[in-house]
Formats: structure tokens, sequence, C-alpha cells
């Protein structure tokens, strides 16, 4: 196992920093323990899922500065290309349900919007780009694990266009030489994710009062892995990855979403009674698991947080931290 070396100072373009793992990834670059030299820009539109708000601990930094834009707008992507050295690439439309209701905004920002970037840090000779993917594009696998070399076979309108990033940005490193290092992961949870997804739905619904919207027969499996690990993975990926390589990331904490439901329940000292099944998502992956052997061999990825620790923590912040979550659900619940 080859560790890797210090990073070099890096001006570092992080798309997407303002949502749920772009965010923890600023906040743990520019915070206690981050690596020294380090500038950080975030890139963001500021969609429904960019909430400013979260970049709050890290506002006025030195070295950290917010863009407001989009990063289909080309002539802005090229402008910051042009001063910088680094890509951390998050932004996406990052939820499956939505992508069911409709495709567009899907392929316009995580295809569109990743083509975009990539043409212009070959413009400007961007150093490393990290593209944030997920274990979503290898599908459904009913037992074992998916290796970085598996068959892309992706089922929803999100795991599609995602795949179609990875593909992009893995072709710009076969042609044009790109220094790209594309990352998939599973599952994460933390604090700070958007309420539309399973862990934050569950957790405050429950803290409401309400019962859960549980999938089909709650049997689909996922592998779950808390943010500060993912983050963890990243940071060896973009200081110590190889260029043109793929590199998955899983947590270790496989469970069925009836077991999470469970988990939830009792972290919110609820019963039973609060899970109402409903009809499931379509086209809804049974399993995802990867193997991330290669990450753990080649750059010393462990995930530390324990599951039940990580859990409890994250529904104690959820309880503590009421206005930061409270708006979003309103917003909806009223403009779904
Ligand atoms: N959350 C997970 O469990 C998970 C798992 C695997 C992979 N991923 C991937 O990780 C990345 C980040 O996920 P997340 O959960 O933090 O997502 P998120 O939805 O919380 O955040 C996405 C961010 O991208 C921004 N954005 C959207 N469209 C944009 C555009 N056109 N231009 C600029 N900014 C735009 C949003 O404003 C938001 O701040 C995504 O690429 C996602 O596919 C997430």
């Amino acid at each position: 196992m080859s560790r890797p070396h210090p990073a070099p100072a890096a001006r570092i373009l992080v798309t997407g920093g303002a949502g749920f793992i772009g965010s923890h990834h600023v906040r743990t670059l520019l915070g206690p323990g981050g690596p020294a030299g380090v500038t950080v820009t975030v890139l963001d539109k500021l969609t429904y899922a960019g909430n400013p708000g979260n970049l709050d601990p890290v506002r006025g930094r030195p070295g950290f500065s917010f863009v407001k834009g989009d990063i289909c707008d080309r002539e802005l992507v090229d402008d910051l290309m042009a001063a910088h050295d680094e890509v951390v690439h998050f932004a996406a439309e990052s939820h499956v349900d939505r992508s069911i209701l409709s495709s567009a905004e899907f392929v316009r920002t995580n295809v569109l919007g990743t083509q975009t970037l990539l043409d212009a840090a070959l413009r400007h000779g961007i150093r490393t780009f990290v593209h944030v993917s997920t274990d979503e594009v290898y599908g459904s696998v009913d037992t074992g694990a998916w290796t970085e070399e598996s068959p892309l076979l992706p089922n929803s309108p999100y795991s599609a266009s995602k795949a179609s990033s990875d593909l992009l940005a893995l072709a710009h490193h076969r042609t044009h030489g790109l220094d790209v290092r594309v990352t998939r992961c599973s599952n994460n949870y933390g604090h700070h994710q958007h309420p539309e997804k399973v862990v934050p739905l569950f957790a405050t619904h429950l803290l409401d009062g309400r019962k859960v919207p549980l999938y089909g027969d709650g049997g689909n499996v996922r592998d779950w892995l808390h943010i500060d690990d993912h983050v963890q993975g990243i940071e060896l990926v973009r200081t110590g990855g190889r260029p043109g390589e793929v590199y998955n990331i899983g947590g270790g904490t496989e469970l069925t979403n009836r077991r999470l439901t469970d988990l939830l329940l009792d972290a919110c000292g609820a019963g039973p009674d609060r899970v109402e099944y409903v009809t499931d998502r379509k086209g809804h992956d049974r399993r995802y698991c990867v193997d991330w052997s290669k990450i753990r061999d080649e750059l010393g990825y462990r995930p530390r947080k324990d599951f039940a620790t990580g859990l409890a923590e994250t529904v104690a912040w959820y309880r503590e931290n009421r206005p930061w979550w409270e708006p979003l659900k309103k917003t909806m619940e009223t403009n779904p």
C-alpha cells in the first residue's frame, strides 16, 4: 500500500459546495486539521438543495470564497477554472424520486454541466479533477459486490445521468490525458442532509410525531456511509489517487430499509405503529453493494464511524437543529 504524500498547495474549485456532502468537504478542508495551503472557491447554483447556511462555519475564513452560479455557464466556468488548480465536483441533481418525476434537469446539470466543467478544465490545465459519483451507476446486485471493473447498469434517470457523466469524465482522461479521478460511494448519512433523503426524512417525521412512508416490503438493501468517512475517502483520492482511476467508497454497514427504519424508530423513541408501507418506488433497485478494497489497499481508507454512533449523532443533530430543516420541509410539502 502506498500512502499519499502531503498534497501540494492548491486552489480548489468545489462545485455544489453548498449541498450536503460538498459543504462537509469544504468545512473539512478549511477547518482545524485541514490540509495546509489550500484555498477553496465554492461554485453553487443554490437550487432547492443548496443551503448557504451550510457554509457559515467557514464564511470569512481566509482562503474561502463563494460564487453563486451554474456549472452549465461556460463563461463563468472558464473564468473560475483559470484561477484554480484542482476541482472537486459534487454539483448534481441528486434525488432519485425527483428524477422519476422529471429527468430533464438531471441531464442538464449532471451530464451537460459535467461536460462544461471537463472541457474548461482541459482548456485551463487543471491539475486534478475529482468527479464524485455514486454506487447507483452499477445498478442492483443480488449477491456479492460490484468492483470498479463491473459494468455500469444504471436503472433510474438519476443513476443513468451520473453514469453518463462518469463516462465523460473518464473519456477526458483517456482522450486528452486530463487527470480525472472518479469516486463511487454508497448511501451517505449525517447532519446537514436535505430532509428529502430517507434518514433525515424519517428522523424529522418521527421527531414531529408523524408516520414514516416505507417503500414496498422494506427489503431493499443499502450500504451506509457516514459523511465524515466519505469526505475522508474523497481527500485520499484527491491527494493520493491515480489519474484515470475509479475508487469505490463503502461504509461497511448493509441494512434493509426495514432495519434502518427500526433503528430510527428506536433512536426517536417511537414504536412500529409509526411505519406506513407505501407503494414501491418505480424501478426500485433491490440492493447496492460496492467492493471498496481498492481504496483500502491503495490509499489506506477505512470507515471509522461506527453506524450506531453515527446514527445517534445524526438524529441528535436533527433534534437540536429544527431551524435548519423545518423551512426545508415546509417548502417540500407546499411545493413538492
Ligand atoms: N447523498 C448521497 O448519499 C450520495 C451518494 C452517492 C453519490 N452522491 C453524489 O455526491 C454529490 C453530492 O451529493 P449531495 O447529497 O451533497 O447532493 P445535494 O443535492 O445535497 O447537493 C447538490 C448541490 O449542487 C448544487 N447544484 C445543483 N445543480 C447545480 C448547477 N447546475 N450548478 C451549480 N450547482 C448546482 C445544489 O445547489 C446543491 O448545493 C452528487 O454528485 C451526488 O450524485 C451522493
